[in-house]
């Protein structure tokens, strides 16, 4: 809840973010009566004609992306009086003389939320400084910014001799995710998971982001961008640092931020003449998803037809720290696979010996998995008795099912993140230096894959990817959690 007075500025106010994130993220977060009454929104964007014209583009494209539970009627007409729209090409400087009228004054921080191609951020900021709006301003940047590390570079160069780095919130959603806040809550919160959550007890760490969804309707951007820079660089090394990171001093931003640069500083150099060993990239052919047949990659709108962009990576990292030396992380993300989830598996170590006969190192021991999505969950798993004679063990888990307790108080990641800017608290934005450390990290397989001679794997749509994934982690004795009988 937030008493803040704001106005909020939403650039690509028609894009294919708005539509799915962030408009019903505002709207949510207005339902749930959390924004200061003092608080509007403006959207920006050059495709609506007028106000009257952007508010119907909203109720037609924005409604059915807000959860059926969370609609209401009366709320969403008061969420779209908050709106004014302003139609302005974000190119030519010219045109924020009428985002400077619209915006006035007023109190309160202003937002200035940047969904557009990173292309336009600098363009932006300098029309907004040349405005006089970058006092009292917070700029929100959408992942994935810039294309490789210089040209990330130059896009902090440039927005940060304009806006203070503590002005700056480049978002990450995956970490306002509920279940990403409670791994923190999880292992700082609890006695008995610190002393294990290293080399010593974990084996290995399985991170994956799978979708069913194919690239809809985003193909030329997808095709420039490609899974490694979509969803490795920012929500995945993001979580890996946030499952692998030292206890923190406190919960605030500094004190998080610290910890989580230091591993993506620690993270082991990938080998630049052996890329095929640590990292596989696929493509989506046709196949099948939830029973109907979908077209391949090459086929989809705005894509070229002999495409070498990738929809799917598997990638081994390593930290080089004395927590985790030695344990393999695999990242893994893709389009088009059998499933939609997303968690994080800690295997732990068998135990060293087996008072109880060999079966107990034969079967999967300690496991913890905590599942982002599509349900919110984390499951201890251990091995027990199956009663009866003898001394048979099954492998059984403790349940937190989140769901329950979270229909009353749920909040979308993007609600959160957004109340959070409005509020001004960082912790759960990235930082320049951890944003710079994981582009230096992928820079070697940015390097390897462009190579024209390069070419990913093709795995059927509706799989679980080239067959090298699962040959990857075989190496290391150890298979993808849906692999596992
Ligand atoms: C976005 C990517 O950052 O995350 C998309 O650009 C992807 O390609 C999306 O579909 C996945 O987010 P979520 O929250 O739906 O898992």
């Amino acid at each position: 809840q937030t008493d803040q007075a704001f106005t909020f500025v939403l650039f690509g106010g028609t894009g294919d973010l708005s539509m799915r994130k962030i408009l019903p993220g505002l709207y949510q977060a207005h339902r749930d009566g959390v924004l200061g009454k003092a608080g509007r929104f403006i959207a920006v964007a050059r495709a609506a004609p007028d106000r009257e014209g952007y508010l119907d583009w909203v109720n037609s494209h924005v409604r059915s992306h807000v959860p059926k539970a969370a609609f209401e009627d009366e709320a969403w007409q008061s969420f779209l009086e908050r709106f004014d729209y302003v139609r302005l090409d974000a190119t030519n400087p010219e045109d924020f003389h009428k985002l400077a009228r619209a915006v006035g004054s007023g109190e309160g921080v202003r937002v200035f939320y940047l969904a557009t191609s990173p292309s336009l951020f600098v363009p932006i900021c300098r029309s907004l400084a040349d405005n006089g709006l970058s006092e009292r301003a917070r700029v929100v940047l959408e992942k994935p910014l810039g294309y490789d590390l210089k040209s990330s570079r130059a896009i902090n160069d440039a927005v940060g001799e304009i806006f203070a780095e503590e002005q700056i919130y480049r978002i990450d959603h995956y970490l306002g995710k509920e279940s990403v806040q409670n791994l923190l809550a999880l292992r700082f919160g609890n006695v008995m998971f610190e002393p294990l959550w290293r080399r010593e007890w974990v084996e290995s760490i399985q991170i994956t982001i799978a979708e069913k969804l194919g690239v809809e309707a985003r193909g030329d951007f997808y095709d420039k961008t490609g899974a490694l820079r979509d969803m490795v660089q920012n929500h995945l090394l993001q979580l890996l640092s946030t499952v692998a990171m030292e206890p923190p001093l406190s919960m605030d931003s500094e004190s998080i931020r610290k910890e989580k640069l230091s591993v993506l500083r620690a993270l082991k150099p990938l080998p630049l003449n052996d890329i095929s060993k640590v990292a596989v990239r696929g493509q989506y052919t046709s196949g099948v998803i939830n029973g109907q047949q979908v077209p391949a990659y090459r086929d989809e709108q705005e894509v070229p037809p002999d495409s070498n962009t990738e929809t799917f990576v598997a990638l081994k990292a390593e930290i080089e720290n004395w927590r985790w030396a030695g344990v393999p992380f695999f990242l893994r993300t893709g389009k088009r696979l059998a499933e939609s989830k997303a968690e994080i598996v800690v295997n732990f170590r068998p135990v060293p010996h087996s008072a109880l006969g060999p079966s107990v190192l034969q079967t999967v021991g300690n496991r913890l998995v905590i599942q982002l999505q599509p349900q919110e969950s984390i499951r201890l798993y251990c091995l027990a008795k199956q009663p009866g004679p003898g001394m048979q063990l099954q492998s059984v888990h403790l349940d937190l099912e989140f769901d329950e307790f979270l229909k009353s108080s749920r909040m979308e990641a993007y609600e959160r993140l957004l109340l959070d800017v409005i509020d001004g608290r960082l912790a759960l934005f990235v930082p320049r230096d951890e944003q710079e450390a994981a582009w230096r990290w992928v820079e070697p397989i940015l390097e390897e894959w462009s190579r024209p001679e390069k070419s990913p794997k093709f795995y059927s749509s509706g799989t679980w990817g080239p067959a090298a994934a699962s040959a990857m982690l075989a190496k290391h004795g150890t298979t993808w959690l849906e692999e596992e009988n």
